[in-house]
């Protein structure tokens, strides 16, 4: 008896809503050819982002080249190390018109919503914006159900160009967050000149601080270990 050799290929395609699989089969002079289609795929990635996603950190800087978005990256990289699945959500990625507009429908707006409802813990970061967070944070969080953080632990950060500003966290940051339902944690103010641009790794320059940025991490962890240990 011979084995014939059996061909087959695979030529995936993505467009901008959905995936077409082609799968052809050759064998002998024979070939098969199947064509799968996954529709609505863009939905998909984000119910599966959402199901996924245990830690949100939401970015408030409409910077393009952010101080606070690096520390934030980092934090999220070293989450990552603690075996969370952790999605990153920048401001400057949401929508323009839906923010300017206040489109409470939009589904990017939608999705932000469910993605921060379904995490176990959020970590928050804005730069100081004259002596507040950023307007552009605001003009997001506005849009977002009134419990949206609803016994959520919270880590909030801020980044100033000046150490007189070191309570915008607690008499502006905290506050918003609290309103939103949010466990605040103690949080961390870090100066400009704590943070260098170039470091992507690792942005923060001294070590004492890099130190007081972890304890708070950690204790943040901890927290979000212990809240889903509870619920299991
Ligand atoms: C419009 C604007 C307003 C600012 N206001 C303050 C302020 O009131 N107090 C302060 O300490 N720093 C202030 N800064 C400095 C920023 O808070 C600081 O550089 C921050 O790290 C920028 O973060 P980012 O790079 O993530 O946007 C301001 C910067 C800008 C652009």
């Amino acid at each position: 008896m011979t084995h014939e050799k059996v061909m087959k290929t695979f030529e995936p395609e993505q467009k901008d809503d959905s995936v077409t699989i082609t799968i052809t089969i050759t064998k002998g002079g024979i070939y098969l050819k199947m064509k799968i289609v996954l529709e609505d795929f863009q939905s998909y990635k984000q119910e599966r982002m959402r199901v996924m996603s245990e830690i949100v950190i939401l970015s408030g800087s409409p910077s393009e080249s952010s101080r606070s978005d690096l520390v934030l990256k980092y934090i999220g990289s070293l989450l990552k190390k603690e075996g969370f699945i952790v999605t990153h959500i920048s401001i400057r990625d949401v929508p323009h018109e839906a923010l300017f507009y206040g489109k409470f429908n939009d589904p990017a707006i939608e999705n932000v919503a469910s993605l921060i409802q379904g995490a176990k813990g959020v970590v928050v970061g804005s730069p100081v914006y004259k002596a507040a967070y950023s307007g552009v944070l605001k003009a997001l969080l506005d849009l977002l159900p009134q419990d949206v953080l609803q016994g959520t632990p919270v880590l909030p950060l801020m980044t100033g160009g000046s150490p007189s500003h070191l309570l915008a966290i607690e008499y502006t940051l905290k506050p918003l967050l609290a309103t939103l339902k949010g466990q605040n944690l103690k949080g961390v103010y870090l100066l400009d000149s704590q943070i260098d641009k170039r470091q992507i790794d690792n942005p923060i320059v001294q070590n004492e601080i890099l130190d007081r940025l972890k304890k708070q991490l950690y204790y943040f962890v901890e927290t979000v270990n212990r809240q889903k240990n509870a619920v299991l």
